[in-house]
């Protein structure tokens, strides 16, 4: 009889899909790792979010049965239940992107100013200049890289790196690119996605094999979140880039933003502020400048809390539709793709000296 290997279990388990989400209950990261193999017996636990969740019992079943069904009648399965609340967190890494040298959190104080379109397109611009990039989308409210990279609906899949299965990032237009929305189904109940959020993210860091990058750009959740919490506490990132419009509101927001990384626990450098959208020319009239939310608020912003403003990019119809297309706008060469080359080159200056005038970030540590 053939013998039972840990990775045969999850496969069987795999094909055990949680109701409610198109996904199965390993990539949703509820088995818990404590596996134990002897002989014919397998057990490990099931994570749940709480004791009181109505699925329990038959997710338990269906995952004895996907066992029973696909290793062999006679296997002996014994499944306990764990809870969100009372998992352990994972020994702590150090560090766990060792061969990745600047970490990137691209973030802004609301949605829908383009803090996606920013950070793809960074991230393509860097990848043109010959640095080794990757993306990670964190933003759990709306992930939109993989339909920026054209990779929608895309099978996440796994390879050994000594022994150990990690996550393979998608690659694209020379960067690296995983998504929460591979992992957790945004469009389920808003509790599931939070409590499954953070501990997907964890995998999509130090389960996948990001390998060696010069730069590592995260598309953060907007305003402040848990996600945020996570982020802070899993990795020292070197610097932020704060995104937002002209808009009063908007950089209202962007000033909260900006506290959430500067404050007391957390302390992570400002890069700079992008501002978005800062003025609209018609294709036909390039030398007009429309300024139809304001204009020069994020200067005035940047220099009442003494940052930096990286970029002004205008409203340029073609910067939403390349990206609804799934190549960003920078990998061209028109006027457009030469605002995210020149916010690249601001930014790959910004970490540099960052680099040269404080030492590298730390994690947070904050007992909740
Ligand atoms: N500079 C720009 N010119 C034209 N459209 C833009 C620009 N920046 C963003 N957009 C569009 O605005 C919408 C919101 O941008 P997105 O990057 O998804 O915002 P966020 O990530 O902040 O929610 C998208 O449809 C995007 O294509
Ligand atoms: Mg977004």
């Amino acid at each position: 009889m053939d013998p039972i290997y840990p990775n045969l279990v999850l496969d069987a388990l795999r094909t055990v899909r949680y109701p409610g989400t198109d996904k199965n209950i390993v990539d949703l990261g509820m088995v818990e790792d404590d596996m134990r193999i002897d002989g014919r017996k397998v057990s490990f636990s099931l994570i749940f979010d709480k004791p009181t969740n109505p699925l329990i019992k038959s997710r338990i079943k269906a995952a004895e049965a996907a066992i029973k069904h696909e290793i062999g009648p006679d296997v002996e399965v014994t499944i306990s239940e764990k809870y969100l609340t009372s998992v352990k967190p994972k020994e702590e890494k150090a560090n766990p992107l060792p061969r990745v040298k600047n970490i990137i959190g691209v973030s802004s104080g609301k949605g829908g100013v383009g803090k996606s379109t920013v950070a793809a397109n960074l991230a393509v611009a860097l990848a043109r200049e010959g640095y080794k990039v990757g993306l990670l989308d964190a933003d759990i409210f709306g992930p939109s890289v993989p339909k920026m990279f054209g990779a929608e609906g895309e099978q996440l899949y796994m390879h050994e790196v000594e022994g150990k299965p990690m996550i393979v990032p998608f690659e694209r237009y020379g960067v690296k690119v995983l998504s929460i929305g591979f992992l957790v189904d945004t469009d389920s109940a808003v509790v599931w996605r939070g409590a499954m959020a953070s501990r997907a993210l964890n995998q999509l860091i130090e389960e996948a094999d990001w390998g060696e990058l010069d730069y590592f750009l995260i598309d953060m959740p907007p305003g402040t979140s848990d996600i945020h919490l996570t982020l802070v506490q899993t990795l020292g990132i070197t610097g932020v880039v704060i995104v937002s419009t002209p808009q009063e509101v908007a950089l209202a927001d962007a000033r909260r933003g900006i506290a959430m990384f500067t404050g007391d626990k957390v302390n992570v450098p400002v890069l700079g502020i992008v501002e978005n959208m800062a003025w609209f020319t018609p294709e036909p009239h390039p030398e007009e400048r429309y300024y139809i939310f304001g204009e020069g608020g994020a200067a005035r912003l940047a220099e009442e809390l003494n940052v930096e403003l990286l970029a002004q990019i205008p409203l340029i119809a073609a910067v939403g539709s390349h990206s609804d297309q799934g190549s960003p706008i920078a990998l061209g060469d028109s006027l457009a793709a030469q605002y995210f080359m020149h916010l690249g080159h601001m930014v790959i200056d910004a970490v540099d000296r960052r680099n040269s005038q404080l030492p590298p970030t730390q994690k947070v540590n904050v007992n909740r």
